[in-house]
């Protein structure tokens, strides 16, 4: 509501926490469910709309992270350019780019892990559905068309990964030709939260795919899965609402009130 926060920053910003609230809620909601009832079972069509939404979610929330890098680097490399470059319909183009990018690869990666017959059993060693524990389930060597897909979405991601680093070369660049160290430190800190939440998601990330599979055993997957399925979505609010000086001011207030009331 406020018209300090109508800035393309935060349009991104809340368009990703509707990311991560769907991401949440489709691993962390069913999980509870099934604890709450002491079950351990999921419908089929359930498990294709988990690993569909799980796929589409992730990738929706990295190409935005991607589009983020692009705002910081106009913000500070090119700010006389910020209004006609990031104007409001540039950003609701961008943004729903990532929403399709993520929707497509979803749908790609659902539609060719469940034409594979599966005839291992019907036991996922995991506490919400995979491309990987899906894919032990399978017959034989089918699986091969999943590997290009893998290969294609691997560069793609890469080189959304080396064009957040590029921009980054050039925030940092920018940022230290600034002369007074005030300015500098402003530059900075509007970048960290972005910084921080991309190396959290990007490590998590490449932990999971360089982890080798004879290693895995169901505890060890399910401490590997947690970070990246559960813990960047939810540090992510965390980790913005600490940098806003809105935020920490009512934080503020609330932390002398309770002093106050407390004598
Ligand atoms: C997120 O972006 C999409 C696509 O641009 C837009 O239609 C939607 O309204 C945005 N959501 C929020 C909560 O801003």
């Amino acid at each position: 509501c406020d018209h300090c926060l109508h800035t393309p920053l935060y349009f991104f910003l809340l368009n990703r926490s509707v990311l991560d609230l769907g991401f949440i809620s489709t691993i962390v909601l069913k999980a509870m469910a099934n604890s709450l009832w002491n079950s351990r079972a999921i419908s089929y069509s359930g498990c294709v709309t988990q690993l569909f939404l799980f796929y589409f979610l992730a990738i929706a929330e990295y190409a935005l992270l991607t589009v983020m890098a692009y705002d910081r680097y106009v913000a500070i490399c090119k700010p006389l350019h910020y209004g006609t470059l990031l104007g409001s319909r540039a950003c609701v183009h961008m943004a729903a780019a990532a929403w399709s990018s993520g929707f497509l690869t979803g749908l790609l990666y659902t539609a060719n892990t469940f034409v594979i017959p599966l005839c291992q059993g019907n036991a996922v060693d995991q506490f919400f559905c995979e491309i990987p524990q899906i894919l032990k389930l399978s017959c034989s060597h089918l699986y091969l068309r999943e590997i290009w897909l893998l290969l294609v979405s691997v560069s793609l991601a890469f080189g959304c990964f080396v064009f957040i680093v590029l921009s980054y070369v050039q925030i940092f660049r920018t940022a230290l030709r600034i002369p007074s160290v005030q300015g500098q430190h402003k530059a900075f800190s509007t970048c960290l939260p972005h910084l921080i939440v991309v190396s959290l998601f990007v490590s998590t990330g490449i932990f999971t795919c360089l982890k080798p599979p004879s290693i895995s055993s169901p505890s060890l997957d399910l401490v590997v899965s947690f970070p990246y399925s559960v813990v960047p979505p939810a540090v992510n609010p965390l980790i913005y609402s600490t940098r806003n000086q809105e935020l920490k001011d009512a934080l503020l207030n609330l932390e002398k009130w309770l002093l106050f009331h407390q004598h």
